[in-house]
């Protein structure tokens, strides 16, 4: 049966709800399997724009169901927020979503100890997280006596004597980052989750088995990573990575289905890079604000959906692309933003690294020693025309081809599908 998983190649933000919103026709289930409301999805449909964070794109889709698989961790408060947005925008949310019980719950400390944490040491050791409780709720999910997970909510005895238990000690390492700690009272917060479970109970179940039964029954699943492959905890640029595995081996443990069930993978890349948030980066465009940095970054409106921060700008980076395409087990590519660089005379096309003095085209996985690295380029020629409302490939200029071209050859991966622009109609499948 044919299952797809779309998923970002570089450092998140490729354009994957686009995409996904695209092959919603031709699937059944949409499913998240990673990370939580970090992520930022904007999707324009019928000249309208949707911004989700916590729940798939694939929502906006009435053929869909959607699905937050085990392994995304849910803050009810967004989630409650997200569907009462669509619900006034006329999307119907009722049994097209459900959500995991085993997805772990963020709760109100799990922010306070991002925030103390990345704060901490004169911001010595920040991350420049979203600031969504992510880390700190798969750090006690991991650590096993402090995690909660969605079902726990559904029987309130047992829920409000797992927050008896674990608030002393939350609250002490609270205490023990800043004497200005927030505290946290468990009756309080008790009521204030059961007041969510209330509203969210109709949603939850076991996700893992209605997935089961869908493949079974011949339903075809899509799955949607959030963040990019680089950000991957495993696989990414450690430690400036986020805390969950966000290239394609996050699906098998994140949603319970097995990797063999995709017969689709694709890698999506954005014509050139951005980053947000701390961390190596070697091909950044730190060239101040009448560079081409700011040029790209105003072009494609490149600041954060969720935090609004500005991204970092930067070449296209076929090494790391190359590293996560390969990891991802990627069978195509799917090239947004082209028409951004319409802005730029002159391309230049990350192909190998120097570092220490020698010459590789390895990707390593260590911010500290991609740090040391520095970017070897080859030079093309920009296109400088509008280039949003073509629709077919040949009528490309040459120079836009042939940047495409070379981006496929360094990959080592054919590009299906080209993007022009945020519409649905601003698409080209290349044949
Ligand atoms: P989408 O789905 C871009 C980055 C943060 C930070 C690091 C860790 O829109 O592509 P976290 O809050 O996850 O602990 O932060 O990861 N980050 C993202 N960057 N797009 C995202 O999601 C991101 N989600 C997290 O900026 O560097
Ligand atoms: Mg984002």
């Amino acid at each position: 049966m044919a299952s797809t998983c779309v998923v970002g190649l570089q450092w998140g933000d490729e354009a994957k709800g686009k995409i996904v919103d695209i092959l919603t026709a031709e699937h059944d289930f949409v499913v998240r399997y990673n990370g939580g409301a970090n992520a930022g999805h904007t999707v324009v449909r019928d000249g309208k724009t949707y911004k989700l964070s916590l729940l798939p794109t694939g929502i906006l889709s009435p053929n869909m169901t959607a699905v937050i698989g085990n392994g995304v961790v849910v803050n009810p408060v967004k989630f409650l927020e997200e569907t009462a947005q669509l619900r006034q925008a006329g999307i119907p949310i009722g049994d097209n979503l459900l959500l995991s019980n085993h997805a772990h719950l963020i709760f109100p400390y799990h922010v306070e100890e991002e925030r103390l944490c990345e704060q901490g040491n004169g911001g010595d050791q920040a991350i420049g997280t979203t600031g969504r409780g992510i880390g700190p709720c798969y750090m006690d999910k991991v650590n096993r006596a402090q995690g909660i997970r969605v079902g726990e909510m559904l029987h309130p005895e047992h829920f409000l004597e797992r927050l008896r238990s674990i608030l002393p000690r939350k609250n002490a390492i609270l205490k023990a980052l800043s004497p200005d700690a927030r505290a946290f009272e468990p009756k309080a917060l008790c009521d204030e989750y059961l007041g969510y479970a209330q509203q969210m109970k109709s949603h939850v179940c076991d996700t893992a088995d209605v997935l089961h039964r869908a493949l079974k029954d011949g339903k075809r699943l899509l799955f949607e990573a959030a963040q990019g492959s680089l950000l991957d905890v495993d696989h990414g640029t450690y430690p400036y990575v986020t805390s969950s595995n966000s290239s394609t081996t996050g699906v098998w443990s994140g949603s319970g289905v097995p990797a063999r069930n995709l017969t689709r993978i694709i890698g999506i890349i954005k014509a050139y890079t951005t980053r947000v948030g701390r961390g190596p980066f070697p091909t950044e465009l730190d060239d101040g604000p009448e560079g081409l940095g700011e040029k790209i970054r105003k072009t494609g409106r490149e600041y954060g959906t969720v935090t609004g921060r500005p991204r970092r700008c930067g070449w296209f980076d076929t090494v790391a692309v190359r590293h996560s395409a390969r990891l991802g087990g990627v069978d195509e590519l799917a090239l947004m933003l082209l028409d951004v660089l319409s802005v730029v005379s002159e391309l230049k096309i990350c192909t190998a690294y120097e570092m220490d003095g020698q010459k590789t085209d390895v990707f390593p996985g260590d911010a500290f020693l991609l740090e040391r690295c520095k970017p070897i380029y080859e030079t093309l020629p920009g296109w400088q025309t509008d280039i949003s409302a073509i629709r077919e490939l040949k009528k490309l200029p040459p120079a836009a081809r042939r940047y495409m071209d070379r981006l496929a050859e360094l990959i080592e991966l054919p590009v299906s599908i080209v993007s022009i622009g945020p519409d649905r109609e601003q698409t080209i499948m290349v044949k």
